[in-house]
């Protein structure tokens, strides 16, 4: 089935495999370490203080709203709404309660399609069940999808039960594989990857089925992926995974999560787009500074429709204008 595909849809780049203290492949004693460190903040969160901080930071919450130009031939998608939401890190801080509101302010923007790019979970699979109640909160028309980042892999591979979780509160997992969604009779091809530190991401695989020239959208927890989707006609990958740096000094975050800088907002590589979201939750501490949690609503906008907006405004300007020239 694999060798089915063809080599050449992702043009043979391949994103290098992330190095470092934070980003790399987990090993026995770092796991020992995160797991520590989550039982610490799980202490924090009893303490009058870990709740202030939460709390402050989720008042922090914004809803970013952003356009994705579409080329001509996908001109059909004008005015879809994506809400995508990562990094929600359930447990760390982040309670049903919590969750539920989250949920029910997403479902209040109405969007079309909603998708998880992955850590929906801290470090237990049992941290799943907080997302229960929020989860019936949404029923998007087009449905609700997710991909696996790395802490819903902490303990390795099998994500069986996080899968099946999923799936009965109606998100569907996609996990190296894709399915064609349709709006407004205008096709377009949906497909996540696995995560790049903790499992093993095929975009061939994500891809196959893909029509030619289909628009594509990818979901990648980490956002060095892209530098494989952007040679893969992908137009839009949203990652999650940095956080915003979540702590940020003067500008710049001392942590760094992505080798090529994709540390959050618009990247662009020729027609293919990334957006790295800072996420909604955060780990380790309860901390967010310069970096505030979002949940970008992502629409959908025909390119000649900003340029008709702006003729538009112009129109009503100089109207505006001959109006107060009469009088
Ligand atoms: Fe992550």
């Amino acid at each position: 089935m694999k060798d089915a595909i063809p080599e050449m849809v992702t043009a043979g780049r391949r994103v290098p495999m992330p190095v470092g203290l934070l980003t790399g492949r987990r090993t026995q004693l770092r796991r020992i370490v995160s797991w520590a460190t989550a039982a610490v903040n799980r202490a924090i969160d009893w303490l009058p203080i870990g709740r202030w901080l939460h709390m402050r930071i989720q008042r922090a919450l914004v809803f970013t709203p952003l356009e994705l130009p579409l080329a001509p031939r996908s001109s059909g998608l004008h005015g879809l709404r994506i809400a995508f939401l990562s990094d929600l890190h359930a447990g760390s801080f982040m309670n049903e309660r919590d969750l539920r509101r989250i949920f029910a302010r997403v479902a209040n923007e109405k969007p079309d399609l909603v998708l998880f790019g992955g850590d929906l979970i801290n470090t237990r699979e049992r941290e799943l069940l907080l997302l229960r109640s929020g989860l019936r909160e949404l029923s998007p028309p087009l449905g609700m999808f997710a991909v696996p980042g790395n802490h819903d892999l902490f303990w390795g591979s099998d994500i069986g039960l996080w899968r099946s979780f999923l799936v009965e509160h109606g998100v569907k997992v996609l996990c190296n594989e894709g399915v064609r969604l349709s709006w407004n009779g205008t096709t377009f091809w949906l497909c996540g990857v696995d995560d790049l530190t903790e499992g093993e991401p095929d975009l061939r695989l994500a891809l196959s089925g893909r029509a030619d020239g289909e628009p594509t959208i990818l979901l990648s927890h980490h956002p060095d992926y892209f530098f494989e989707a952007a040679a893969s006609d992908v137009d839009l990958t949203l990652s999650g995974h940095t956080h915003g740096g979540q702590i940020r000094v003067n500008g710049k975050a001392p942590l760094h999560h992505s080798k090529f800088g994709y540390e959050q907002g618009w990247f662009v590589e020729g027609d293919a787009r990334l957006y790295v979201s800072r996420g909604v939750g955060v780990t380790f501490l309860p901390i967010r500074i310069d970096a505030p949690p979002e949940i970008p609503i992502v629409t959908m906008v025909a390119k000649s429709e900003p340029a008709k907006r702006a003729h538009a405004a112009r129109m009503s300007m100089s109207l505006a204008g001959n109006c107060d020239d009469a009088d």
